[in-house]
Formats: C-alpha cells, structure tokens, sequence
C-alpha cells in the first residue's frame, strides 16, 4: 500500500524558543522558525514535531501549559503561526505539535478555579485526595527534583495528585467533561492544519497512577475516543505516543489499529546504546525482537536523543552500568540515576565515524526515523546547565555573535549558546557546514535524500541477517517486491563479513550508499569489506 505518509517520514523535533530569534529579544519565534523553512526542506525533512509553545510559566520547558489555544507571547501570535503553518505547507513539510493534557500548569484558569472553590465544575477537573497514598521513592519521574505526587493545597484544603513537578496537577482524564476538553483542544489545531499530535506522557493518561478505585473503563476507551475524533476531523492526522514501556504494554497503545498509529521506540534506542557500549549487534537485534507486532497502519519512531534525558530504564542495573561507562561515566553526566543528560557526539568522543554510524543506523532501522535541531551539524552539550537543560541550548547558524541565533545580549538568550570548546558556536555551526562538501550537514543531507528513495525501511517486513562477525549489525527490509540491505560496524576494527547464505539469497546488489568508497561486489553478499565503524546499505533486485 501506497498511502500512510508517516511510514517514510522524515521527523524533526524543535522547540520554537530555542530555533531561531527573528526580533532580537533573544527568544527563538514563529517569524524565525518560518524564516528558515527553506533550510529544513533542503535539509530534506518532511515533518516537524513542535516542542509546548503555549502560554506557560516554564516550570518545566512549556509542558506546563497555561492556555490551550493559544501562542506564548515571546514566541509570536496565532497570526504567525498561522503564517508558519501557510509556509510549511508549501515547501510540503507537516506540522505535528505537542498535545499535554495528562496535566495542565497550576497557574490554568481550570487549577486556579478548582483550588478555590469546592462546588466549582473544574473542582472533577483534578484528582483530589484527603489522605493520599505514599508513592515509593523509586517510582517518582524526577527523583531528586521532586519528593511526593501528592501536593497540599492550602486554599483547597486537600491533596491534588501531580505525577510530574508539583506544578503540574494532573487532570481528571475519567472525567467526561474533561475530555470534552481535550477533543476541543484537538479540533482547535487540526482546523489550524497540524498533521496530528505528540502525545506527552500517554501511560499515565490511561493507567490510574495514584488514583483510588479509578473508572477503569472510562481510562480504557480514551485511546480509541481520541482516534476516532481525530480520524472524524482529519482521516491523515496521526497519533504519536510517547509511551516507555515494557514489551507487554505496548498493545494497548497500538489496539487493533484503532488507537495511536506511532510509539516511540524506547525499547529500541535502549537497545541501540547496549549494542554500541558492546560493539555488538545482538543488542540491537535483542530491541527488535523484543518488539511485538503491531497493527499495519502502526510503526514505531526511533530516534537517538530527543529533548529529555536518554532513559535506560528498561535495561537491568548492569547494562545500564556499561553504558554509563561507555558513554557517560562522570556522575554529571548521568540524571535521575537511570538517563545520560548528553548530546551524541560528545558521547562519542566527537569521532565523525561513529556519528555518522549511528545516524545511518537510525535511518535504515525498522520504523520512521526522529532527528533533533542541531543533530545535523553534530552540536553538543553543556553539562555546567542543570538537569535535562543540558541538551536544550540554542541552535549554532553561524560563527557570529550568539551563534547567529539572536542578535541579543547573550545573556537574555531563552536557553545559553553552547561559545567554547570543540562544540562552540565559532567551530560548529550551519554556515561553515553549507561551505564544506565534507560536513556533517552535507552527508546528513545526503543520507536523508537516499533514506526517503527507499520506503522499504518504513514500510517493509524486516529481517535479521546473521554474519560472521558479532560487531556487525545487517538487516534486510523488503516491500513491494523491493529490498534493502544494510550492514552496520559498531566495531573500531575494520572487517570482512559474510552474510549466511541460508539467511539471504538476495543477488545483485547495488550500493545506495556507504562510509567510504569500497571495491564493488561481485554480484553475492560475500567477503562484504567493512570500515572501522563503516555501513553500506544495498539495493537487491531478486529475493528468492
Ligand atoms: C514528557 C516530556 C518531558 C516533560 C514531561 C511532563 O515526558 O517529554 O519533557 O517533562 O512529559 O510533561
């Protein structure tokens, strides 16, 4: 099948604040991000995914939202956005945009109304408690940042429930009212032409942390309510959940078909990191398989590092450990005690080789592939920032002040520019990537415009294919009478690998792309030379 346009999409995360500052107050804008569509469709992505950009305290970098239908002020009005969204769509880049509706900042008129009226209708809005249950320590998302979920109210006189930062009363999703709410939201953006919506924190929307004898009926159909809207409104505009959770959960978020059409692919990138801390590709192919299969309107988005914390939670205390000692071994490095609060490349000791592996891993892998602003130019991080603000600074443009991000003082930039170091502004910035055939930029390019000729990766059955080498992860994608092979090293030592013939008869094959100018084959995938850290992904006419 043809259709489903997220299976060969190319997404791109950005928060709008941090992009691009059109009228030099130092805060990234919709009259900026607009002002550089132009760079993200050469760069060749077909789809952003807006971090929170609504009116909000910050408590928690906008996913504390104060107004549901409108633009944050330091970020432009509706009218930009609405220019933004004309603009999008006619270089044909989709726009899917945060929806936070698990909680809403205490400081929304539904908190404000219910803390201080009891008889108020937004008094059901939240989940209140007399005498609250004690969470165990260990299951708290932001230990050390947060002590309870459970919150006294002085002028409501009780407990509300806030599985996030105090600041964030969750909302009461059994409810009906409530929901009512959120399909309104919803109906809002989708007539302003959004293409669907990341859904913030999906489990705890549908499972009763914290609440006493829940509706458990009520949480369970409002997966399915929420698509059926959604399909009702805009039959294309997907459901994408952010949902980390065991093997076994995951069903639940894919349905039949009838819920969310993308998960996140946490399992997965855990996995990724395991298999690159080993050099070995069984990690990788252990993520897969522990993946059940989902519905055919379903895939999964996989991605590196997004805006949070890389969470190893699904990974024993072990693995977590060789990954830390690999990637991240001072304790500043590391968050929450189970994430690393770090940007790739400096994970990688800055090895171009190595970046460009993971990045060719993370376009040919089973699923529709997620980059974040700044991960085409290898910007890192600056862990003097504290918590997961690490990896949030402003996007380098250029060697001039401020990155060419805001023209500014630096110091009332949104987030800090990362200035010094191998990662600064003045070494590692767009401009001098467009210059350089040889860039990051430039490859990244390349390997995006070669990721979207070949659909099977998003679209097609997958298969392992087992060589002689434990470093070198090859898979097979097949669609249409179509397949691609790709081979990846996860090893710094160069090799030879056969692929076992019983595993693929696939015959002349055709190098798409590759770390490196390699001798061709001779019509079979034997004796397959591989770089230290070297890919090549090959098209193969016949599958027998
Ligand atoms: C999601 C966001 C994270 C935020 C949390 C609470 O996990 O990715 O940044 O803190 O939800 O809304």
């Amino acid at each position: 099948m043809k259709h489903f346009w997220y299976k060969n999409a190319i997404i791109y995360s950005l928060d709008v604040e941090t992009f691009m500052d059109s009228d030099g107050d130092g805060i990234g804008d919709f009259a900026g991000l607009t002002n550089r569509l132009d760079y993200l469709s050469g760069l060749g992505i077909t789809c952003l995914w807006l971090l929170p950009f609504y009116p909000s305290p910050n408590r928690d970098n906008g996913y504390d939202v104060m107004d549901y239908y409108s633009v944050d002020p330091r970020l432009g009005t509706l009218g930009d956005f609405v220019e933004f969204m004309h603009e999008a769509k006619e270089r044909g880049i989709r726009v899917i945009i945060d929806l936070v509706v698990n909680h809403t900042s205490d400081q929304h008129p539904w908190f404000q109304a219910a803390r201080s009226d009891k008889n108020s209708k937004y008094r059901d809005y939240y989940v209140w408690s007399e005498n609250p249950p004690e969470k165990p320590q260990a299951e708290l998302i932001f230990p050390g940042e947060q002590d309870s979920i459970w919150e006294y109210d002085e002028q409501a006189g009780a407990y509300y429930l806030h599985n996030f930062y105090k600041e964030q009363p969750d909302l009461n999703i059994s409810n009906p009212a409530v929901r009512e709410e959120i399909w309104k939201i919803m109906g809002f953006w989708l007539e302003l032409g959004v293409s669907g919506f990341r859904i913030d924190a999906a489990p705890y929307l549908i499972e009763p942390y914290g609440i006493d004898n829940p509706d458990m009926k009520q949480l369970c159909s409002f997966l399915p309510q929420m698509r059926e809207f959604v399909a009702e409104r805009r039959g294309d505009a997907i459901l994408l959940a952010e949902a980390n959770v065991a093997p076994d959960k995951i069903p639940v978020y894919f349905g039949n078909g009838d819920r969310m059409q993308m998960l996140f692919s946490f399992l997965l990138n855990q996995h990724l990191f395991l298999g690159l801390a080993r050099k070995e590709a069984a990690s990788i192919s252990e993520g897969l398989k522990l993946l059940p299969e989902i519905p055919h309107t379903g895939e999964w988005l996989n991605f590196i590092r997004h805006h949070d914390e890389l969470t190893l939670d699904q990974l024993s205390e072990d693995e977590r450990k060789e990954i830390f000692a690999a990637f991240a071994p001072e304790e500043n490095m590391q968050i929450y005690g189970r994430g690393i609060r770090r940007r790739l490349p400096p994970m990688l000791g800055g090895d171009p080789r190595y970046v460009k592996l993971v990045y060719s891993l993370l376009l040919s892998l089973p699923g529709t592939p997620l980059l974040r602003y700044g991960d085409e130019i290898g910007m890192g991080d600056d862990l003097s920032l504290e918590g997961r603000t690490s990896v949030r600074t402003v996007m380098q443009w250029s060697g001039e002040k401020n990155g060419g991000f805001s023209t500014a003082p630096q110091e009332a930039l949104a987030q800090p520019i990362i200035s010094k170091g191998e990662y600064g502004y003045e070494r590692v910035n767009v401009i001098d990537q467009q210059r350089d055939p040889n860039s990051l930029l430039n490859w990244m390019e390349r390997l995006i415009r070669t990721r979207k000729q070949y659909p099977e990766f998003g679209k097609g059955k997958w298969r392992i294919l087992e060589t002689d080498h434990s470093s070198v992860f090859a898979h097979c994608c097949e669609w249409e009478n179509r397949a691609i092979i790709a081979l990846h090293n996860l090893a710094d030592q160069a090799c030879t690998v056969t692929i076992k013939s019983n595993d693929c008869k696939m015959k002349h094959p055709i190098e798409v792309l590759a770390d490196h100018e390699y001798e061709p084959l001779d019509g079979d995938l034997n004796s397959i030379q591989l770089e230290a850290y070297g890919y090549r992904w090959f098209r193969v006419s016949s599958v027998g």
